[in-house]
């Protein structure tokens, strides 16, 4: 079996607005997870605002749009998970220790826009989150751990979204790109691997899981990816400038999807679905221009977007580095009327008999890694890099400890696919296992559904003392590394 580069990137990854905490400390302002609250696979996480005669509400946050007048507003009765997360601001010194110990290479975390620029609209950077960010890497780089960072992970400042409409509106290719440049001369010399999205591909993939979708609904979330595609590539073209030794990527979330049945219509289904879902926004950000089934994807919702010369310009000239993605599980696609549909508030196609779920309703599919990475490297021809994966579990904590053997089990599936990978002549240079230290989910919002390596004492209610532990996972993870994938 093929061997592990030397210098692959074993390590782990997080998110700020899911990690980090302080939501209202050392200037940062707000983002929309701070107006979230928590929910369950069956209950969905709410958006919490005022209306303009101030009565308040809470909706559910996914599709939500903010109507016109109203105002986001953090409000009494509710508990918001990721104000304090698990406190990564207060705790980093400790946490990268940990990693350290447990041998990481890499470890990937995501940069607070609203840390650096608390509106999104200011010319200088907030000083504190700027020393902040910076510790963290000094820390990183004095245990030999490069830093991964994602400039993106869902975390627009919330005033962006409440007065420019967000993405929707063109202007925020300008302020991202002022604060993706502003991290490449800050950061310059302490990282060097950037993601410039996080799991860009979401926007039309989450729309694809909603039912009784409208065309406005489709332009609405094309038009954002447009705008996050040029806002990327002029990036890139900044990042590349500003030091030639960066390196980076896109980062789409990764799903392999079957047709559920030989029904013609179901495996065409499942082609187009592979399309909007999985190879637009790369195709995009890899080959730098549209593919051409783009025009058949927009057609079919009357989708007219906002293009100009500049941006398909700008969409050549900053084509991204590498192709890093996450990948939990599989689907189906199907065109027939199907009851037993998995994923609870998201709808992830029917359950595939072949395999197994998890209580969140992701299936363990490490087959399909292998087809997804030997895919998109035959499509690229750039370097892979699996930024997420992992087991959202519920742990028992007892003696100190979790003994997660599922945890290690999902794990070493994906790491003997790897070796299979690698075997077959990908080039893969990384893996960074999602939420390697407890953390917030984003989907549901809730610290009962934990990936980590690391235990955060921490509940739903926002009770716990947040001190960390090792589980069984951290010592094997351990092993892992330091035998450089031999031993898994
Ligand atoms: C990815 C995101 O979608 O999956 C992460 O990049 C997220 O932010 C992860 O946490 C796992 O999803 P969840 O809903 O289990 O937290």
């Amino acid at each position: 079996m093929a061997k592990f580069p030397e210098n692959f990137l074993w390590g782990g990854a997080t998110a700020a607005n899911q990690y980090e905490g302080g939501w209202n400390e050392g200037g940062r302002g707000m983002t929309s997870s701070d107006v979230t609250t928590g929910g369950t696979n069956k209950t969905p996480r709410l958006v919490t605002w005022r209306d303009k005669d101030g009565v308040a509400h809470a909706t559910p946050s996914h599709g939500f749009v903010l109507p016109e007048g109203a105002e986001y507003a953090v409000l009494e009765d509710y508990y918001y998970p990721n104000h304090k997360a698990t406190d990564f601001y207060h705790h980093w010194e400790e946490d990268i220790e940990l990693f350290a110990e447990m041998g990481f290479k890499t470890f990937r975390m995501s940069i607070a826009w609203s840390r650096l620029f608390p509106t999104g609209l200011e010319d200088k950077p907030n000083e504190e989150g700027v020393e902040f960010y910076r510790n963290v890497f000094k820390k990183l780089r004095e245990h030999n751990i490069e830093p991964l960072v994602t400039i993106w992970h869902f975390d627009t400042p919330l005033y962006l979204e409440q007065n420019l409409g967000g993405w929707n509106n063109r202007e925020l290719i300008d302020l991202y790109v002022h604060f993706a440049e502003t991290c490449f001369r800050e950061f310059k010399g302490l990282v060097k691997y950037w993601l410039t999205f996080n799991e860009i591909n979401n926007t039309i993939q989450f729309v694809d899981m909603m039912s009784d979708v409208t065309d406005d609904v489709y332009q609405r979330a094309y038009q954002q990816l447009h705008y996050q595609y040029v806002a990327s590539a002029r990036a890139v073209q900044i990042g590349h400038a500003i030091d030639p030794e960066n390196m980076i990527g896109c980062m789409i979330c990764g799903i392999t999807n079957y047709p559920l049945t030989s029904d013609p219509e179901d495996v065409w289904a499942t082609i187009y679905k592979w399309e909007r879902n999985i190879f637009y926004s790369a195709d995009v950000q890899l080959k730098g221009e549209y593919p051409i089934y783009a025009k058949r994807l927009w057609d079919e919702h009357n989708v007219v977007l906002d293009i100009t010369d500049i941006d398909l310009e700008m969409l050549k000239k900053g084509c991204c580095d590498f192709y890093s993605f996450s990948y939990y599980m599989s689907s189906t696609v199907t065109t027939h009327k199907i009851d037993d549909m998995m994923g609870g508030n998201f709808t992830m196609g029917a359950r595939n008999p072949y395999l197994e779920y998890s209580e969140w309703g992701w299936s363990t599919d490490a087959k399909g890694l292998e087809v997804y990475c030997e895919i998109m490297w035959d499509r690229y021809h750039k370097p892979l890099m699996i930024v997420e994966n992992g087991l959202g579990a519920i742990d028992k904590f007892e003696d100190g400890t979790v003994h997660d053997d599922y945890r290690i089990e999902y794990m070493k599936k994906h790491i003997e696919a790897m070796h299979h990978i690698l075997d077959n002549g990908v080039n893969l240079i990384g893996y960074t296992p999602w939420g390697c230290i407890d953390l917030v989910s984003a989907g549901t919002g809730e610290m009962r559904k934990r990936y980590g390596m690391i235990y955060v004492d921490m509940d739903d209610e926002g009770k716990g003392t947040m001190n960390r532990y090792r589980k069984d996972s951290f010592n094997w993870y351990k092993d892992v590394i330091a035998s450089n994938g031999e031993k898994y």
